[in-house]
């Protein structure tokens, strides 16, 4: 193909190389180009955050973002947050504890919200917990039970330092 430009990420610690079209967006080089298929697509127009992963240290709607931009950078999708021992990262702990997912559309989006809050203010109460995940959909389970998970995954994580 011609009209290629080639880009270089490392995502999850992987070094990942790849042909793309310019216009390609991050979340879809992330999921068909990359395979990282815990990623998802909801909206494509930055509303539902589905699409939220972890760009050179900051969370990002990666459907907002051209994956030629995101050239030399860093990503973590949901496969790289849990520990390499086969066990879950304590906030996916929590929302397993708590009930906070469903069908699990959301979730991606929902830890990465949660992992940026709590790495930010380690003891979030309920309204800065409801203001972080405002930019995340979620069509199943009516926020309470995903508020409960960030606040039992706040404490816990608190709790082991
Ligand atoms: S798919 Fe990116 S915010 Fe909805
Ligand atoms: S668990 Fe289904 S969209 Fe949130």
């Amino acid at each position: 193909m011609s009209d290629t430009i080639h880009i270089e990420l490392t995502i999850n610690g992987a070094a990942k190389s790849a042909d793309i079209d310019p216009r390609l967006l991050l979340v879809e080089a992330i999921r068909d180009t990359f395979g990282y298929k815990g990623t998802h697509i909801g909206c494509l127009t930055g509303d539902c955050g589905a699409c939220t992963i972890e760009l050179n240290g900051e969370i990002e709607k990666s459907c907002l973002v051209l994956a030629a931009s995101a050239d030399g950078g860093e990503i973590r999708t949901i496969e790289g947050i849990a520990p390499d021992d086969g066990g879950l990262h304590p906030v996916q702990q929590a929302f397993w504890d708590e009930y906070g997912f469903q069908c699990g559309y959301c979730l991606p989006g929902m830890l990465f919200a949660a992992l940026d809050l709590i790495e930010s203010n380690p003891t979030p109460d309920e309204a800065q917990i409801r203001h972080a995940i405002s930019g995340n959909y979620c069509r199943c389970t009516g926020y309470n039970n995903i508020v409960t998970s960030i606040q039992t995954a706040a404490q816990r994580m608190a709790a082991a330092k």
